[in-house]
Parts: C-alpha cells; sequence; structure tokens
C-alpha cells in the first residue's frame, strides 16, 4: 500500500508552486520565440535571463590550493556490451569488483569529463562539451568521490576536476562513516569502498535558465547517472543510487555551503565485507576556489525548493526510503509486442565518447522496428534506488509520437516496459505537433521517435514530500540518457529538448491527464551529411 509521506518536506505546496513557475508556454497563436513564457498567467516572464555578460559564470570547479592527482585519460577497453550494461539494475549478483584509481578515472572523465570537442562562440570563447550531454551546454555538475582505502589510493574525499581530469583531495582518511550517518545506515552506503556525490552549483545553469536550472539540476544529474551506471556495469561494479540523506552532514562533508552549491545524489560504488570505521568528528573544511563570476544573481524559488526538499538527519532519511511508491500496472489487451533482437559491437565508454546529440533526421528513411524496440527496451530496465522498488514500475510513463518506424503506423504509443510492448493510442501524422510541443524545434518533426516522460506529480509528492520533486525528474531523466546512449550503440541518434509542459500532457490526454511533464529524448536516424542545411 501506499503511504502518505509525513515527513518534514510533507508540505508539498511549495514543489507545486516550483513546477508551476518553472513551466514553460506559447501563446497558441504565437510562433515567436521572444513570446514563450515562464510560470503561471498572473507571474508571467521569459524563461530566459542570459542578461549580464559580465557576469557569466565559468563551467569549472577549480580549487587553487590543492595539489592536483593526475589521472589517466586513456583505458583498457571493456567486454561488456554497451547494451547489456545499459540494461543492468546497479546491484547484479555479478558484480563484485573493487574500484581502484583507474576504475574513478574512468568514471570522472565519462560521466563528468571533457570530450575533446569544443566550438568557438561568436564572442570567441570556447564551450568545451562534456561527455554527458546537459541543457544548453551549461555545465553545472561537479562529482565527489568519498573513498575507503582503495589498493592505489589513500582513504579520503576527493573532488573530481573536470578542467584538468585530476582529483584534488579535500579531506584526508576514511569519512564514509558520515555517509553512513546521513543515510541511516542506508545498505548498500554502508558497504560501499566509494560513495560517490554529485552536486548542482545552480548559478552556472541559473545564469541562463534562471530558476529552472533546478529542474534542470536533476535532468543533468540522471543524464549523468546514466553514463556513471553504465560504466559501473562494465566494470562489475555494484551500483546503487542513494536520494535519502541528511543534507546538511553530506554537504558539509564535501565542504559546499548547500544553497549555492548542493549534493542532488549519491552514488554506492561496488561492495565490500569490511564496514567502514565509525563515525569520527567532521571538521568543517572550506578550501579556496576560483570565483565563477564577479558577482551572482539569486532566483529565489532555487533556494526555496532546496530548503523545502531537505532531510535533516538519518532518521529522517529512513523514513523517507521506507514506502517506496508503487504505481499499479495498467492491464491493457492490445499490445505490440517490442523485438528487442538488435545487438552491438560496442562497448559503454566507446558509445560515451562517440555521443552527440543530433538535430538532423533523414525523413526519408524508417527506422527498423528491431532497432527501436531495443532503444526502447534496453533503456528502461530501471536501476538501483533507494526510495525506488525494484520491483515496481518506474515513476513516470514514456509516451511516444512515432513518425517512422518500419512496420508500425505513425502515431502516439505508450510504452509497456514490463510486458516489453507498445499499445497505439492514436494513429496519425503528428510531425506537426511534434514540432510544437518540442518548442517549434524541427528535429523533433524530423526524427523518428519523440520519447516523453511524464509522471503523476502529485502521487509521487505525496508519497515522497518535495525531495520526491528531484526524484522524479532525475528518474526520467536516467531512462533519458540511457535511451540516448542505447540510441547510439543501435546506430541511431539522439537529442533531449524543452517542452511547453502543458500543452505535452495536454496532447498525450485522456490517457495522461491529470500528469505533468518530465522530459524528452527525440531519436532515429540521422540525415546524410550532404543532405544537411548546416
Ligand atoms: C535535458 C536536456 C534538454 C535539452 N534541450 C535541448 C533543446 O531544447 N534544444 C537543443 O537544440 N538541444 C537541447 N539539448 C541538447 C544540449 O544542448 C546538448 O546536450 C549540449 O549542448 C551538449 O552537447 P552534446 O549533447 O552534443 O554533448 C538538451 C539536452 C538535455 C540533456
Amino acid at each position: 500500500m501506499n503511504e502518505a509521506y509525513a515527513g518534514t518536506n510533507a508540505d508539498t505546496a511549495i514543489a507545486r508552486a516550483f513546477h508551476s513557475a518553472t513551466s514553460i508556454a506559447m501563446p497558441r497563436m504565437g510562433i515567436n520565440p521572444e513570446r514563450v513564457r515562464m510560470g503561471t498567467p498572473d507571474d508571467i516572464a521569459s524563461p530566459i535571463w542570459q542578461e549580464d555578460w559580465s557576469i557569466e559564470p565559468r563551467p569549472y570547479k577549480v580549487y587553487v590550493d590543492l595539489a592536483p592527482l593526475r589521472l589517466p585519460r586513456e583505458f583498457p577497453p571493456t567486454n561488456m556490451s554497451a547494451l547489456e550494461a545499459l540494461s543492468r539494475r546497479g546491484l547484479d549478483a555479478s558484480a563484485t569488483a573493487t574500484p581502484d584509481l583507474l576504475a574513478l578515472a574512468r568514471l570522472g572523465r565519462l560521466s563528468n569529463g571533457l570530450l575533446e570537442r569544443s566550438v568557438t562562440r561568436r564572442d570567441g570563447k570556447p564551450i568545451e562539451f562534456r561527455t554527458a550531454g546537459g541543457t544548453g551546454a551549461r555545465y553545472h555538475l561537479e562529482l565527489y568521490f568519498v573513498c575507503g582505502e582503495l589498493v592505489d589510493l589513500a582513504a579520503g574525499v576527493y573532488h573530481y576536476a573536470t578542467h584538468d581530469h585530476a582529483l584534488r583531495q579535500l579531506r584526508k582518511g576514511d569519512f564514509r562513516g558520515a555517509l553512513v550517518a546521513a543515510t541511516s545506515d542506508e545498505p548498500s552506503i554502508s558497504r560501499a569502498p566509494v560513495v560517490l556525490a554529485i552536486t548542482s552549483t545552480f548559478w552556472r545553469n541559473a545564469w541562463r535558465y534562471k530558476a529552472r536550472a533546478y529542474r534542470h539540476a536533476f535532468w543533468d544529474a540522471g543524464t549523468s547517472l546514466a553514463n556513471f551506471l553504465g560504466v559501473c556495469a562494465s566494470l562489475d561494479l555494484a551500483a546503487k543510487v542513494v536520494l535519502g540523506f541528511a543534507d546538511a552532514e553530506v554537504n558539509a562533508l564535501l565542504g559546499v555551503d548547500g544553497d549555492r552549491e548542493a549534493t542532488l545524489a549519491l552514488c554506492a560504488v561496488g561492495r565490500t565485507d569490511q564496514a567502514p570505521p565509525p563515525l569520527r568528528e567532521v571538521p568543517r573544511i572550506d578550501h579556496t576556489t576560483q570565483p565563477l563570476s564577479s558577482a551572482e544573481v539569486i532566483f529565489a524559488d532555487i533556494p526555496r525548493m532546496q530548503a523545502a526538499s531537505e532531510l535533516r538527519n538519518g532518521a529522517e532519511a529512513a523514513a523517507w526510503r521506507a514506502n517506496p511508491l508503487r504505481r499499479r500496472p495498467v492491464v491493457e489487451a492490445r499490445l505490440i509486442s517490442l523485438a528487442p533482437h538488435e545487438s552491438t559491437q560496442m562497448t559503454i565508454e566507446q558509445v560515451i565518447l562517440a555521443r552527440r546529440s543530433t538535430r538532423h533526421y533523414d525523413t526519408q528513411q524508417q527506422v527498423p522496428f528491431q532497432a527501436f524496440s531495443t532503444v526502447l527496451d534496453r533503456s528502461a530496465g530501471g536501476f538501483a534506488a533507494d526510495g525506488l522498488a525494484a520491483d515496481a514500475l518506474p515513476l513516470h510513463d514514456n509516451y511516444l509520437i512515432v513518425n517512422g518506424v518500419e512496420g508500425i503506423e505513425p502515431g502516439v504509443y505508450l510504452h509497456h516496459p514490463r510486458a516489453r510492448a507498445i499499445e497505439l493510442l492514436k494513429p496519425g501524422d503528428f510531425r506537426a505537433q511534434a514540432r510544437r510541443l518540442a518548442f517549434f524545434q524541427d528535429y523533433a518533426a524530423d526524427a523518428h521517435v519523440n520519447s516523453y516522460y511524464l509522471a503523476d506529480l502529485e502521487g509521487v509528492l505525496g508519497r515522497y514530500g518535495n525531495r520526491g520533486y528531484g526524484l522524479v525528474q532525475l528518474e526520467s531523466a536516467l531512462f533519458a540518457g540511457r535511451l540516448h546512449l542505447a540510441a547510439h550503440a543501435v546506430g541511431l541518434r539522439a537529442v533531449g529538448s524543452t517542452s511547453l509542459d502543458d500543452e505535452v500532457v495536454e496532447f498525450f490526454s485522456p490517457r495522461a491527464a491529470g500528469s505533468s511533464y518530465m522530459f524528452v529524448t527525440v531519436f532515429g536516424l540521422r540525415r546524410p551529411r550532404a543532405a544537411q542545411q548546416s
């Protein structure tokens, strides 16, 4: 049975208000991007800030006084297929390895590291792309590893620095006990040789996207964790995502203020029989970092939403994860079985390093049904997380606008992951609607499939309080991140998009009535270069 959540962040009016205030809409008749609005009719504003270029934040966190521990950039190939790595849940019994320095180097680089790919902007500054895509390339995530003694790395708390692919030691010694306390003995954390903490420095994204950056934090963290979990699987490392933790304790451990930079999620990496040493004192740390910019603008909805989502201690964390939401499966007779038989020679590291966002799709060709099936099926197996029951359905539903897949008629479909099938909701050509929903971006009309993630936000907030907001955004994004990678693995391409929140729900109704828009990724066959306009 699903019990209502009664913890400290149970007053979900804040999350609901945040969602409305950061929803994007457009006048029905308008196609002028200038007229796109964020918020509710009484309180509307432009969704884009990006006003003062003199305070554009730098996209890296750089500690100025700590010595870098440089990491290898090249790694021996793994031998698991990317599709297999993407379909692992994370706590598979076969995952028995323990991470070493090379594993941390690989995990850092392949989930928040640099690609050797940059473009020069009109103002001459570079955009240095990363191994995981992110909203508007406004990269704002940071990774930290809380490590016990590893074979080739001393116990400590380390920051993974993206700009120079190095670790910097923030604390010396084994501090995993602090995470055991902050999660009240969450089982995977209590037996993990390494725990990842992923944070957002909100301002780096909010400079362009204002308060919507708080949604993006969980979207981009989910996208990055899709890479991270895939790499863990390929290294036989157990992995479990943990969102139930006492925020202030974890933030203090990392030395971040919890306001301008806050922990979004933890991930236990590997398994050991030895419990970490008991909790020791956690002295305050305050290592100097380069300022992100000379001044910062606070978008008040971000700290409000973050504060309203926090758990105060380990006991609250334990209560938060105690009764995961179990949605009732909808039994539907008119299902079309998927045929997920595509295979790939590519490893997850090859897929991640080759991945790009693609905005040009070939409308002259159709995606083979087998490839379409494989992408959906292999990306929807779920992942181990506290607060999510292993045997439960995902928190979201995956609605599809199919524009060009062999053997099935164009139309709107719903993916039934358990039944490994899709259900036709509405036949028809919906390219024009797909384009509108995705902000009038042509690629959504051209792409063979638009994969929309919608969730019963009210139900999620009712069960998980305000903290459910980040959970459901991150969960959808992680599935979508896997879908993006699976598309690459079978020779297709993909890209995320922002969308017109309420119109998306309207479009997929009546089935989706009452849901909220979470995320979208479109995928398909890339248009040959010669046929591209740009
Ligand atoms: C959640 C999400 C939303 C995105 N929305 C858009 C979008 O609306 N339009 C677009 O052209 N690209 C969009 N992108 C793609 C990003 O711009 C892209 O990931 C980023 O520029 C980095 O490039 P890369 O993915 O090729 O590494 C989105 C990506 C993500 C993860």
